[in-house]
């Protein structure tokens, strides 16, 4: 018999606990999705990190890096979308490797996802803080240094904004799918009108000569530019973390993958071309709102303010998205008793997990409360890319092991388009410095002993298994 570790949970027990007492409210529909989709994706990485990325590596050759990152994400799509609808259960990549490759696999992936939903909501309330300062100063109100930053930075004691938008959304996250997935609408559809308004300002604001030179670092920029920028696309697997609750998840979620995908790719292209056109990609060094400055630079005041709301609609929606991801993947993980159970309890008129929602957001409140964040942007990045090729490779067993499942959608060309994702994210993890790896392996290597000295212990799946 095959060593615990390796026994796979089966599928047919998964749908019945997903569907029976344990199991999360339906609510969510198609354009629900497909905004929460939105709202995940587009935010600290536009509206932040597009700056570095044109101004330390790719130039105005960023156009290049989000194409490269954006096919990667694609073809991930494709496998996420597979998954999504034939397993339309609360976790997402986790629980589809609990369902292939055994709860190992689904342990370090569950761990792995820590790693990037944790970390990002973290990251970006930081961002979310960095904004409602610039806003308030651009009223002319200076918010006091102790209350805005970290301890060890500029005399900070508590980034007290952070710790006030993570308190907001872990309220609105408890109260149910359905009032989170509202919310979100509304700060998606205002992001979205002003980056269109952006894009329109700004054509009219192009100088050809600032394309030139097009690819000041050359290919080698252009590709560590594209595994930075990965940051940006991040955000459409979180929404499949919520399938359970998706009212027809077969159809519903490739549509809401995909086009969310598809929709933020269109505007990223747009936005950092336009962008790199107004402002030479060099004095992007100096700043950590380049959308915002653009706008000042070429002297359209009225427009600077808009922007700033937009950006932090967007980041919000991220926060809002990611937060809920998380959530959502602890509780997969702990009703399967790879965490307490406590953590999987649903409140008795929400129906959400209270529990878990409140951990989540005691975390990443500490952390973006206390802890500076410099470069954790490689650190999701790789987490994520990881994340990417297992459930690439998940796809590929399946077709294998279980030919005869029903896949109300198919991802085309297996194996090749799940290679190929595979091989795109293999060479976006090879782009980031080695330190990023380095801080990865640890991470693993922890993640390995909690397995060790608790999920293994815990774990419910003692009985009924597939080996
Ligand atoms: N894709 C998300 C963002 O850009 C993480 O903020």
């Amino acid at each position: 018999m095959k060593r615990k570790i390796f026994w796979k949970k089966p599928l047919n027990q998964l749908i019945e606990v997903s569907s029976g007492d344990q199991g999360l409210k339906k609510v969510l529909g198609p354009g629900g999705l497909l905004l929460m989709g939105i709202g995940a994706i587009i935010g600290a990485g536009i509206f932040v990190v597009t700056g570095i990325a044109s101004a330390d590596y790719s130039g105005p050759a960023i156009v290049i890096s989000f194409v490269i990152s954006g096919l990667a994400c694609l073809f991930t799509a494709l496998c996420y979308s597979e998954f999504a609808s034939m397993i339309p259960v609360a976790g997402s990549p986790y629980t589809y490797s609990y369902v292939t490759l055994g709860e190992i696999w689904a342990w370090i992936i569950g761990w792995d996802l820590i790693l990037e939903y944790l970390v990002i909501v973290a990251a970006v309330a930081v961002g979310w803080s960095g904004y409602v300062v610039n806003v308030f100063a651009s009223f002319g109100l200076t918010l006091p240094a102790a209350l805005i930053n970290p301890p060890g930075v500029e005399g900070g004691i508590i980034n007290l904004p952070a710790v006030i938008v993570i308190v907001f959304i872990t309220g609105l996250i408890v109260r149910g799918a359905k009032e989170s997935s509202n919310f979100n609408a509304v700060i998606v559809l205002i992001k979205l009108a002003v980056i269109l308004l952006f894009v329109i300002i700004g054509l009219n604001y192009i100088n050809p000569a600032n394309y030139h030179p097009f690819m000041p670092y050359g290919w080698s920029g252009v590709f560590k530019g594209a595994a930075i920028i990965f940051f940006a696309y991040i955000g459409f697997d979180a929404i499949t973390t919520a399938a359970e609750e998706v009212k027809t998840p077969q159809r519903t979620i490739p549509i809401a993958v995909l086009g969310s995908l598809l929709i933020s790719s269109i505007l990223y292209i747009a936005v950092a071309a336009v962008l790199n056109g107004m402002v030479p990609y060099t004095e992007f060094k100096s700043t950590a709102a380049p959308v915002a400055f653009a706008i000042q630079k070429v002297g359209i005041r009225w427009a600077d303010i808009i922007v700033s709301i937009g950006a932090l609609c967007g980041i919000t929606s991220v926060l809002l998205v990611n937060f809920f991801g998380q959530t959502r993947v602890f509780f997969a993980m702990s009703r399967d008793g790879l965490f307490p159970e406590t953590f999987s309890r649903l409140h008795k008129n929400y129906k959400t997990p209270i529990n878990g929602i409140i951990l989540v957001g005691a975390i990443v409140s500490m952390i973006a409360a206390f802890i500076p964040l410099t470069s954790i942007v490689e650190l999701v990045n790789i987490g994520t890319l990881a994340a990417f090729i297992i459930v690439s490779a998940a796809v590929i067993v399946l077709r294998r092991q279980q030919p005869e499942i029903k896949r109300p959608f198919k991802c085309p060309l297996v194996p090749l388009v799940p290679a190929v994702a595979i091989i795109f994210c293999l060479f976006l993890i090879t782009q980031l410095p080695t330190v990023t790896h380095l801080r990865f392996v640890v991470w693993l290597i922890i993640g390995l002993f909690v397995y060790y000295f608790y999920g293994r212990r815990k774990s419910s799946l003692t009985g009924e298994h597939t080996s």
